[in-house]
């Protein structure tokens, strides 16, 4: 395997860790939904753009009320996404090419068609096939108002009724996400014996490891309290929330830590966690736990210097005080893309670019996700008629959801679907303006958005200052953000619009620029919106 990180440390602590979202990365079949072979193909490509692994978001069967977020059987893959064939076959030619493959575990709810949700329906109140999930009786005469007045993250109330066996309306099942995603009951003990059994299903089968779904919200108030004002159902989780990131959580991890040591080959969880408090986010990275999570400060803070710093300091310092290891991220399947976060066209793309540099420059690991290494803003112009996500359904597009971001890969030729795959389908449709932004066009073009991360990934690889460790800021000015790491990296980053002047003694000697992510003139100012990395040869 590749180096990443400082020597001897364990491989994540400094990996770059490329995700992939399998409908949307290239299609074997010509379906018009990428699929594991596809991306099998397409390995050459994650190999040459520098990364050290890929995470894959979920392949399991799933009527795809939630894209997959809605599982029917862990243990197997779609038959629109491939076999586990595919699956063995693609973990094989990562590992050959040097690519670790991390897999999405979603272990806060079921599909309501899992063999499990569906005994429990069949079954009478109060049995043991429905201890696996969270149903309670109704309030008011009746029982017909919810057992509390909690949110379902895509809009509505979190509890659905069912109707009982007899034709009777009955109790109700608690679903944070869409009703189609009933929760489990984390208390059961069947529930999480179920969970370390496909653990090790999928470690034997070779994957490096996991990232953990809505990591922070297994674990729910026994007493199921209302909200009542005191907490907000989406936001980041406050202390004391009734079901977001509630200490009991952590034991569950503990326990999936003791079944990944007894693996050999350094295996990894990486947790989302939406916490407000970076410190609540350490807590999961406490040794006997997980081994990263995701530090989404970057993510959500605005373009400036200001905030950005804030997010970098406190992530960097919780995480400390666990001896864990920050994990960057920019963009995800679940956010407007960075590109048009930033403000769109050319500024938002020379934004993004420096952003890119930033992160890849920070202490510990980062994450791509597919797309951004092109310059991809939010596909916006969508039609109503072809999305899909449950938060632009459910709110009756009051949400605009997260299709954008899940539109497929420009990959070549001058229209779509640009080589996504071999027919003339794609399950969302690609502007046609991405005749720019495919990656040939890009790979034959140095000072393209792909061949920047490339430039970036190898010199990640060539600098021993870059990856897990250390940074410590300079004072550069408004505006400007710098640090340096040992031996004689500087990062800077201009959020203005104006160039700006950088002191020379504050740059290591001999050190000149290796990488910008706009033409920087020797000796010259920082243009605005741009980042520039030097080092001493
Ligand atoms: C977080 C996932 O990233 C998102 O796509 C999904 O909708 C929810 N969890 C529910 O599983």
């Amino acid at each position: 395997m590749t180096r990443s990180g400082a020597a001897g440390a364990p491989w994540w602590r400094g990996a770059v860790i490329y995700q992939i979202y399998v409908r949307s990365f290239a299609d074997s079949d010509g379906d018009g939904v990428g699929d594991l072979a596809g991306i099998r193909s397409r390995l050459p490509y994650a190999r040459e753009l520098g990364v050290d692994a890929i995470w894959l978001n979920p392949f399991y069967p799933s009527p795809q009320a939630d894209a997959g977020y809605d599982v029917t059987d862990h243990r197997e893959v779609d038959p629109v996404l491939g076999s586990l064939d595919d699956l063995d076959a693609l973990v094989r030619d990562a590992h050959a090419s040097g690519l670790r493959v991390l897999i999405d575990l979603v272990p806060n709810h079921t599909s309501s068609e899992h063999a499990w949700f569906r005994a429990a329906l069949a079954a009478a109140p109060g049995g043991p096939e429905r201890a696996r999930y969270l149903f309670r009786e109704g309030r008011g005469p009746g029982g017909d108002r919810p057992p509390n007045d909690w949110g379902s993250n895509f809009g509505g109330r979190a509890w659905t009724r069912v109707t009982e066996p007899d034709g009777t309306p009955g109790q109700w099942y608690l679903h944070l996400f869409a009703p189609e995603q009933p929760d489990l009951d984390w208390t059961n003990g069947e529930v999480r014996a179920e969970f370390d059994s496909i653990l090790r299903f999928w470690l034997d089968r070779g994957v490096d490891g996991f990232r953990i779904d809505v990591a922070h919200g297994l674990a729910k108030d026994p007493e199921m309290r209302d909200l009542a004002g005191n907490f907000a159902h989406s936001e980041p989780a406050a202390e004391g929330h009734p079901h977001w990131d509630r200490d009991e959580v952590h034991d569950v991890y503990r326990g999936w830590r003791r079944v990944s040591d007894a693996y050999p080959g350094e295996r990894t969880f990486v947790a989302e966690v939406w916490v407000q408090d970076p410190e609540r986010l350490a807590l999961y990275l406490r040794p006997d736990e997980l081994h990263t999570a995701f530090s989404f400060g970057l993510l959500l803070a605005p373009w400036d210097a200001a905030p950005m710093r804030t997010a970098i300091d406190t992530s960097i310092g919780a995480l400390a005080e666990v001896g864990a290891s920050p994990t960057w991220v920019l963009s995800n399947h679940d956010v407007v893309r960075h590109v048009t976060r930033y403000g769109g066209g050319e500024l938002g793309r020379d934004r993004a670019r420096a952003a890119a540099l930033l992160m890849l420059a920070l202490p510990g690991g980062a994450y791509v996700y597919q797309g951004e290494e092109l310059g991809l803003p939010e596909v916006t112009e969508l039609p109503d008629g072809v999305r899909r996500d449950p938060a632009f359904l459910r709110t009756g597009g009051a949400d605009r959801g997260r299709d954008g971001c899940r539109v497929p890969m420009p990959w070549s030729g001058p229209r779509p679907p640009f080589g996504f795959g071999p027919s003339g389908e794609s399950w969302l449709p690609q502007p046609e303006d991405w005749v720019e932004l495919t990656v040939e066009q890009q790979a034959a073009d140095p000072s393209s958005t792909l061949a920047l991360y490339r430039d970036a990934l190898a010199l990640r690889r060539e600098l021993p200052a870059l990856g897990d460790g250390q940074q410590a800021w300079m004072e550069a000015g408004p505006d400007l953000l710098a640090f340096r790491r040992e031996p004689g990296f500087v990062c800077v980053v201009n959020f203005g619009d104006e160039p700006a002047e950088l002191a020379r003694e504050l740059l290591p000697d001999g050190a000149r620029v290796v990488l910008a992510s706009r033409p920087v003139a020797p000796g010259g100012r920082i243009p605005g919106a741009t980042a520039v990395w030097y080092a001493r040869d």
